[in-house]
Parts: structure tokens; C-alpha cells; sequence
């Protein structure tokens, strides 16, 4: 099979190392080696989150892909109290999908998709309601948004509630100051900008936070969250079998990541981000968001009137280019390009000059521009109200 360049939001074409890491020499999971293994990943997950009080914190390792470790914290961390799941985007609503099956009490703050979190919204819903736990995504995938941690943790602390967060497409690619942040809990993934296969995920969490799940009902066994601590924590293992292989290569990614620099990571991904985007503009191309509120981890591109996506993404696939489809309310209206994992800059180039030729080979009988003026017009989700689609619980 041919070499695929992934401009995706992950999974994502890996370092030669770390494809080498996964073909080390067989280890037993009960024994020292992989107590050794997961204590070198626990650490390299700290150090990459730029932990400062590291010993007040721990991170757990769950063999499964994101959406594991988002559904261990949103199945462990509410016992009866009030859950409220803020979502601009599909990944924020599937939170809400995900607490709704654990937890009887979960609301819902529920903002168009692509729409930036509303504060004041959030700040008034807080003040009104008895809210134990919010939780929210860092990382919007679904448009490419960014969401403010800083401010919505402030709100948290002054609430008094816990701050809980997916940053499953964010971790490796964005600052993420659990501290400064006042976040208990975050998610994230191995395959997307940390650079490794997908298949295992994690948590990190404040020693603390971590302590007080041990009086919370249990509402899951193989993924309760409780458990993965007490297990790192007293034996340096998992509870079940983990995917040994993928350890190794997560741990040669975070090794990567550590060796460059976790500040020149995030700037590399950056400069990668303003050359593909510079380059699209330059082709004509127009943006779902502003740059301003973009990570910088992918971009959201408006189809142009005169493309038809499925021919195109073929055309693109033909020659070793795969980008991604825009998701429940954007599909059809957008395509969106990553630039995480091991993609150069002369990829990127390699990449413009190929959608340069590909955009060309459509004829083009009315002036390009973008046919997705308004996206509220045909959201599959309920019809904006406000700034604000819904405010619900179960
Ligand atoms: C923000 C966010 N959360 C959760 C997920 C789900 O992750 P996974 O597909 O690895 O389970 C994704 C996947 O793209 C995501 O981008």
C-alpha cells in the first residue's frame, strides 16, 4: 500500500521511531517491565502537560481511544449531584450523550455549532443552578474552535464546581495549565497531536480529585476511573490487559515531543497551521471561523459553490492526500485539513500545490465563492434561540 499523507485531526502519520516502538521485545503485563513502562508514560504524560506541582497530580492510561477516557471521568467523577455539559460542536454533545447513560442529573448549555462559548451564559447558569461538575471540550473538532479553559475554569472555582475536559485533539498541540485552569480532570488521546497510533487514551487528574471518586457510586467496571488510580497507584499497572505495544509507542512519542520541546512543539504545529492556512487564502479559499478563534491543530475550510466534495477528496486521495469531511450539520458545507503528526512544512506545501492543481480541474461557471454564508440555515440540531439552542437537562 502507498504512503497516505493523513491531513486530518488524527489518527495521524506517525515518526519512524515510533512505528519501530511498537516492535520491541514481548513484556509480560504483571511484570516489572510494564510497571517500568507505565511509570515512564505517567511521567512524560506530566511532564507534557508542564505540570508544576507534579506530585500533587497522576495520570491514568485506559487501552481504548478517546472516548474512553471521556466516558471513565463523565461515568466516575458524578455520584446523584448536577452535571453541566457546555457544547458548541458535535464532540461537546456527545458529552452530553455520554453523561446522560451515567449520570440521572445532567444538563445541558447547548451552543450552535461553530458559535463561541457564551460567558455570560455560562456564568449566569451557574450562579442560578447547584452545579457540581461542568464539562466541556478544549478543542472543538467539529469546527476547529478553540474554547476558553482559562475563564470557564475561573467561573468553575467561583462556583465551586469541578471543571472536567476533553482535550482529546488539543493535548501535544495547545497549552493546556490544569493548574492555572483550575481543571480536576482532563481526556485526551494517543493518535492525534501527540503523534502515536490510536487505541490507547488517558486521564490526568489532581491526586485530591482522584482520592474522593473512592466514595462515588460505582456506575462502570471497566472503565471506572477509581480503579485505573488505585491500580497505577499501588501496583504501577492497569486493571485488565492493556495494548503493551501501544505503550511503547506512545512512549517513544512523548519522548519526541519531550526531545523538541514541549513550547517548540506547540510553535512547529502553529507555523504549520499559518502556512497551510496563508496558503488556502491565497488560493481563494474562505474559513468557517475566524483565525483568532482557531487551534491550531486544523482548519475549517467552506467548500466553494462549484466543488463537489466526494470527487474531490478522490482526486485528492489519488494522489496520497487524505482530508476530512465536515460532520452532522457542516456536512457538505465544509471539508477540513489537519496539519498534527509527521507532517512537514514541505509537506504542506506538497499539499497546496496539489489542491492548487485538484481545485482546477473543476470548471468553474459562476465567480468562487462560498456557499455556506449561514450555517444555522441547516442545522440538523434544534433552531437558535438567542445565542443559545438549548438549555436542558435529562
Ligand atoms: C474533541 C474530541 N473528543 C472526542 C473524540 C473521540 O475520540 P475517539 O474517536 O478517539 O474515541 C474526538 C475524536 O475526534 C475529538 O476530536
Amino acid at each position: 500500500m502507498s504512503k497516505y499523507f493523513l491531513f486530518t485531526p488524527g489518527p495521524v502519520n506517525v515518526a519512524s521511531n515510533v512505528r519501530m516502538a511498537i516492535c520491541k521485545e514481548d513484556i509480560c503485563h504483571r511484570e516489572i517491565d510494564f510497571d517500568n513502562l507505565l511509570q515512564s508514560v505517567e511521567n512524560k504524560l506530566l511532564a507534557l502537560f508542564e505540570i508544576k506541582r507534579s506530585n500533587d497530580y497522576r495520570a491514568v492510561v485506559i487501552t481504548g481511544s478517546g472516548t474512553a477516557a471521556n466516558e471513565s471521568v463523565l461515568s466516575s467523577v458524578v455520584g446523584d449531584q448536577n452535571i453541566l455539559i457546555i457544547s458548541n460542536g458535535e464532540f461537546g454533545e456527545r458529552l452530553f450523550k455520554i453523561s446522560k447513560v451515567h449520570n440521572k442529573n445532567t444538563f445541558h448549555l447547548q451552543l450552535p455549532w461553530g458559535d463561541p462559548l457564551d460567558l455570560e451564559a455560562i456564568e449566569t447558569y451557574l450562579k442560578k443552578h447547584k452545579i457540581s461538575v461542568v464539562a466541556m471540550v478544549h478543542h472543538e473538532t467539529s469546527s476547529g474552535m478553540l474554547n476558553p479553559l482559562e475563564k470557564i475554569g475561573a467561573l468553575c472555582k467561583l462556583n465551586g464546581s469541578i471543571l472536567i475536559v476533553d482535550c482529546v485533539s488539543s493535548a501535544g498541540a495547545e497549552v493546556i495549565d490544569m493548574e492555572k485552569c483550575h481543571i480536576a480532570f482532563c481526556s485526551s488521546s494517543s493518535s492525534k497531536a501527540i503523534g502515536s497510533y490510536s487505541g490507547l487514551s488517558f486521564v490526568i487528574g489532581k491526586q485530591g480529585e482522584f482520592e474522593k471518586l473512592k466514595n462515588l457510586p460505582i456506575k462502570t467496571v471497566y472503565l471506572n476511573l477509581y480503579n485505573f488510580y488505585t491500580f497505577i497507584k499501588n501496583t504501577s499497572q492497569t486493571p485488565n490487559t492493556p495494548a503493551v505495544s501501544l505503550f511503547f509507542a506512545l512512549e517513544q512519542a512523548l519522548i519526541n515531543i519531550l526531545e523538541e520541546g514541549v513550547s517548540n512543539r506547540h510553535a512547529n504545529i502553529k507555523a504549520k497551521a499559518d502556512t497551510l492556512r496563508q496558503g488556502m487564502l491565497d488560493l481563494g479559499m474562505t474559513f468557517l471561523i475566524d483565525q483568532e478563534e482557531m487551534s491550531s491543530v486544523l482548519t475549517t475550510v467552506n467548500i466553494p459553490t462549484h466543488i463537489e466534495l466526494d470527487t474531490f477528496r478522490q482526486r485528492l486521495r489519488e494522489r496520497s492526500i487524505i482530508i476530512y469531511e465536515g460532520k452532522g450539520c457542516f456536512k457538505n458545507k465544509v471539508f477540513q485539513v489537519g496539519n498534527i503528526g509527521e507532517i512537514s512544512l514541505s509537506d504542506i506545501h506538497f499539499f497546496l500545490k496539489i489542491l492548487k492543481e485538484c481545485l482546477g480541474t473543476f470548471p468553474q461557471n459562476e465567480k468562487r465563492r462560498c456557499n455556506f454564508t449561514n450555517h444555522y440555515d441547516s442545522m440538523t440540531t434544534p433552531i437558535k434561540n438567542g445565542s443559545l439552542l438549548s438549555v436542558a437537562n435529562t
